[in-house]
């Protein structure tokens, strides 16, 4: 069976078909026939994007969700582990979207699993979702994944969404602002900014100024997973170097495209 714990699961070798039905998804606006499949979104940890773009994609392919987003209405209040909680919900579903607090859940899930699971986010560890809407973006901007300069800026220890995307660009060139006093950043293709885990143990803060924007190349994109706290002002919002609006867009096209390659 086919399960998303990891990037390390995904065949990059094929991300262009992949990218390609992403756009099909996107432009097309192609919707299936009810497939008469059922999504449950699993999710131990808050979600905004992550968790209605899953929904939607789901209801867009013409399937149904089952959602399971505030863990004291399941028996999981009542200490059910995690493992008891993924061999029930297999059976009601074809499909489990899974964010968790630790890293390794969803490696642990996958093993007791009938169904395919998908790491939704598993705490420090991985969010291989996000990673590939956050390559279609920049294939999207760029035509290519490889050989360009990234920057990550933010929490680089704790951030699960630079984890991911650092491993799948390995043949780039990458930096990695990750103390928040550097006041000006090196020339890059993209600026990935991540917010402080706070609830992983991170501390401080750090916010986007003038002088930043002055190093930023015309035809580079600042990306960011959100949420986002201070560390992008909304006067920056209307740049032409801005992606974030897109990227979150695309996190739709890219969960129609998994859910349909996957079940
Ligand atoms: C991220 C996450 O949950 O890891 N958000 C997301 O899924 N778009 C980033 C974060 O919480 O900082």
């Amino acid at each position: 069976m086919k399960h998303l714990v990891s990037l390390d699961d995904w065949d990059l070798g094929n991300y262009k078909d992949f990218f390609n039905l992403v756009t099909d998804f996107k432009f097309k606006k192609i919707y299936c026939p009810n497939k008469n499949l059922i999504l449950c979104n699993l999710f131990y940890e808050p979600s905004t994007r992550t968790s209605s773009s899953f929904a939607s994609a789901m209801w867009r392919l013409g399937g149904q969700v089952i959602s399971i987003n505030d863990v004291n209405y399941s028996s999981i209040s009542k200490g059910e582990n995690l493992e008891d909680t993924i061999i029930t919900i297999g059976n009601y579903c074809d499909i489990i979207a899974l964010r968790s607090k630790n890293a390794g859940d969803a490696q642990k899930a996958s093993q007791v699993s009938s169904v395919p699971i998908i790491n939704a986010g598993d705490g420090n560890g991985e969010h291989p979702t996000q990673t590939l809407l956050d390559l279609y973006t920049i294939w999207e901007k760029f035509g290519r994944i490889k050989d360009l300069t990234i920057t990550f800026v933010g929490d680089i220890e704790n951030g699960r969404t630079v984890h991911g995307l650092d491993k799948a660009l390995d043949s780039c060139t990458k930096h990695y602002a990750d103390t928040f006093d550097k006041s000006i950043w090196p020339a890059s293709d993209i600026y990935y900014l991540t917010r402080v885990q706070k609830e992983r143990g991170s501390e401080g803060s750090y916010s986007m100024r003038k002088e930043h924007i002055k190093h930023i190349p015309d035809n580079a994109i600042v990306m960011h997973p959100f949420p986002r706290n201070e560390e992008i002002p909304k006067w920056f919002d209307d740049d032409p170097r801005v992606k974030y609006f897109e990227q979150m867009k695309n996190g739709l096209f890219v969960r129609m495209a998994l859910l349909h390659e996957y079940i």
